[in-house]
């Protein structure tokens, strides 16, 4: 990949004078397909020198790397098991013709191989957070990596970025967690130099985080915590920084190999964080401590309909667990990203869950949430 964008840079300073240089330039084009050089002034019709194969592309953090890569003028591979119409949304976030989507079985090996084929980078955003019949979190946080990270090992992929969680943790009460843990460690196996990004909960318009909170209100004046939320500390990012820096990430020479961890700038009691929440929608915050079991024994219920959960008892335990810190490894920072406050981008999230009375009302009349230190 260096090798690639570091052509374009050359090609840029080419002095007009020097006949060596172009002599340079003029086998070089011979060597290297030309296809493959980057050219143009950067974006959406100019060539980045990225053809990247995303996969889960059709969910929330999806829909922001494929709109990221594609404006900075770089062909990517869409593999979908959805129907081509739920994808459609992806089709104007490139040039005419850059985008190339590609009916995907993930549990084809061949069908994996097909889609990395041609590319020179591949990201994994493959994730679900509910069992279905069909996929257990097994399937979906270890296996489907596995069989990716093996198909890039093998297309000589000079990239592989895998999402994983910043609570992946093999001791974890939530299988998810415990599942990504696993996954994380395969994915280092299979392709050594791959790169994994640990974000923390993702906020953003189609999230189901601020959105999960806001819906609360369907049951009823008042929010379940358990212990109230004040034993649990989040810090959320915003998803446009994620999917920054997956492209940073793609970007940097000095990423390979790394573990990125990718959390918001401050830290806030989930208390805290859902009175906050409340204020941006203008609507009465109370909340009441709901004992673990009972709230397990309601996500049950949710677990058991035959529509898509609106929560589980995996996501409850997700919910109430304390983001970890990772003191040693790089964050968003070390990608050159500044982190978005919470308070600047929740009002994108919020505003729909607010009454028509106060819909244009600005997101300054919330008093934001007091960050904490630990
Ligand atoms: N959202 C967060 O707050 C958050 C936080 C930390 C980490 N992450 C991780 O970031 C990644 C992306 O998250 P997201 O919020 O964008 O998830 P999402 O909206 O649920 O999208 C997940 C994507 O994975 C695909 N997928 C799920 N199960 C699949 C299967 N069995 N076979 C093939 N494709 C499958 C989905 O395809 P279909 O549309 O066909 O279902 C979809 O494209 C995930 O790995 C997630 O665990 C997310």
């Amino acid at each position: 990949m260096a090798s690639v964008l570091g052509s374009r840079v050359r090609r840029r300073v080419l002095p007009m004078s020097s006949l060596l240089s172009a002599v340079s330039i003029i086998i070089q084009k011979r060597n290297i397909h030309h296809a493959l050089i980057p050219t143009g002034k950067s974006g959406r019709s100019s060539f980045s020198g990225i053809v990247a194969t995303v996969f889960g592309a059709s969910g929330f953090l999806g829909r922001y790397v494929v709109n990221r890569l594609g404006r900075i003028g770089s062909q990517v591979v869409i593999p979908h098991r959805c129907d081509l119409y739920d994808v459609n949304h992806l089709k104007l976030m490139g040039d005419l013709g850059q985008l190339t989507f590609l009916e995907w079985n993930p549990r084809d090996k061949n069908s994996t191989r097909q889609a990395v084929e041609c590319s020179n980078v591949v990201i994994n955003l493959v994730g679900k957070e509910w069992e279905t019949s069909n996929f257990k979190f097994e399937d979906v946080n270890v296996k489907i990596p596995q069989n990716i990270a093996v198909a890039s090992r093998e297309a000589g992929i000079e990239k592989f970025i895998h999402i994983s969680h910043l609570n992946a943790n093999i001791k974890s009460t939530s299988k998810l967690l415990r599942t990504k843990a696993v996954g994380e460690g395969v994915v280092r196996e299979e392709f050594p130099d791959s790169i994994i990004i640990k974000p923390s909960e993702i906020f953003g318009r189609e999230d189901s985080f601020l959105n999960y909170f806001a819906n609360m209100r369907w049951f009823g004046p008042a929010t379940p915590l358990i212990s109230m939320g004040k034993k649990t500390v989040k810090q959320p990012v915003y998803v446009v920084d994620v999917a920054k820096a997956i492209v940073s990430a793609i970007k940097d020479p000095d990423s390979i190999g790394k573990t990125y961890v990718i959390a918001g700038p401050n830290r806030y009691l989930l208390h805290d964080l859902v009175e906050y929440v409340y204020a941006v929608m203008h609507r009465s915050f109370i909340s009441y401590p709901l004992p673990r079991p009972i709230y397990q024994l309601v996500a049950r219920l949710f677990e058991i309909t035959p529509f898509d959960q609106w929560t589980s008892r995996d996501k409850v335990d997700r919910l109430h667990i304390t983001d970890m810190k990772y003191p040693e490894l790089p964050g968003l920072e070390d990608l050159g990203i500044t982190p978005t406050p919470i308070e600047l981008k929740a009002i994108e999230v919020l505003r729909r869950h607010r009454r028509y009375r106060w819909y244009d009302a600005d997101q300054d009349d919330a008093k934001p949430a007091t960050p904490v230190n630990y």
